[in-house]
């Protein structure tokens, strides 16, 4: 048994917010943001809905299927619309699908895990997921605060996975949670976003190693078989500690932070987005797929690309 990537979509805000502009209202700086995160530019509007449903369409269209072929809709989430209902019933209403749908919050893990938890619904004889992580996180962030403002933004990423009776994408796993480090990236309901950013730093790269070299392990791939690392698009630092540490070259890392800041759960699909734009991923090729998040939580994945 296998599953498949078939289609992938994204979806950004127009808006797009420089650090120059962020600079006029907060003591900060392009020099600083650019030095301390990579990142550049970010995209600012819609809602985890509408970013989520456009990201969607175009999964399904990059995929050749119909909404009414979609046996299942997981939508990974930080910041849903509301409460309840989840936002998944509202995108799969959106997009005309007939299928379950619920939302994930494994924070900026949220697309690995809706990967993982897509691939045992494909194994117990689901045929066909929509995978996405939809992300509103500038409706939770403090626009006074400098340590989180020039960090978040918001987009959405989509994937469509199949199930195939020969070949198989997802070689392997590696996820976790550790509670204990909850405090260190939380929001209070009606409250904003706030973080221990120096802990989170230090503690995303130990786990985004260990997770990696787990799944590499568990996928018998070593880490120079890797053509492509797709990591979660926190910090340009995080990714270099990380891929030094994995003894992989930065010129193999899909790097999108520069534009899109990071968009949590949605920055992993991204970036696999942006490789495919540039012809980064062919088949036969392998790939990590690696994400932390508030939870603390951890997902990486093998991946052997089969279109
Ligand atoms: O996706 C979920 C996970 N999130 C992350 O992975 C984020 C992980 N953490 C980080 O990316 C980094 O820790 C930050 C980007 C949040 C901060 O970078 P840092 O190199 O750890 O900076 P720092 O917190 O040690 O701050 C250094 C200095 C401080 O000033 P003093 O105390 O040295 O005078 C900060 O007050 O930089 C100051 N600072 C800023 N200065 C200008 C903090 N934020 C800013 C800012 N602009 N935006």
């Amino acid at each position: 048994m296998g599953a498949r990537f078939i289609g992938w979509g994204t979806a950004v805000p127009d808006r797009v917010v420089t650090n120059d502009e962020l600079s006029q209202t907060l003591d900060t700086s392009d020099q600083w943001i650019t030095e301390r995160t990579g990142i550049k530019e970010r995209r600012i509007g819609g809602s985890a809905r509408t970013l989520g449903a456009e990201a969607g369409r175009r999964a399904l269209a990059d995929a050749g299927v119909e909404p009414g072929d979609v046996d299942f809709l997981i939508l990974a989430t930080t910041t849903p619309d509301r409460i309840t209902p989840a936002t998944a019933t509202l995108v799969a209403h959106d997009l005309g699908l007939s299928c379950p749908a619920m939302d994930l919050n494994a924070a900026c893990s949220g697309f690995m895990y809706a990967v993982r938890t897509a691939y045992g619904l494909i194994e117990t004889g689901t045929r066909r997921v929509l995978v996405m992580g939809a992300e509103n996180l500038s409706r939770w962030t403090d626009w006074n605060d400098r340590n989180i403002a020039v960090l978040l933004a918001d987009g959405a990423g989509a994937a469509v996975l199949e199930h195939d009776p020969t070949e198989n994408d997802l070689l392997s796993f590696c996820l976790g949670a550790e509670g204990a480090d909850a405090d260190l990236l939380t929001c209070e309901h009606g409250g904003y976003i706030e973080m221990d950013g120096k802990e989170v730093f230090r503690r995303a790269v130990r786990v985004v190693v260990d997770s990696a070299e787990k799944a590499l392990t568990a996928a018998g791939v070593t880490a120079d078989q890797l053509s492509l690392v797709v990591p979660h698009q926190a910090n340009i630092r995080i990714i270099q500690a990380a891929c030094q540490r994995l003894n992989v070259e930065m010129d193999r890392a899909v790097v999108v932070l520069d534009r899109y800041g990071n968009t949590s759960s949605a920055s992993i699909p991204l970036a696999v987005a942006d490789a495919r734009a540039h012809d980064r991923i062919h088949k036969g090729d392998y790939a990590l797929l690696t994400g932390f998040g508030a939870g603390m939580t951890w997902a990486s994945a093998v991946v052997r690309w089969s279109r």
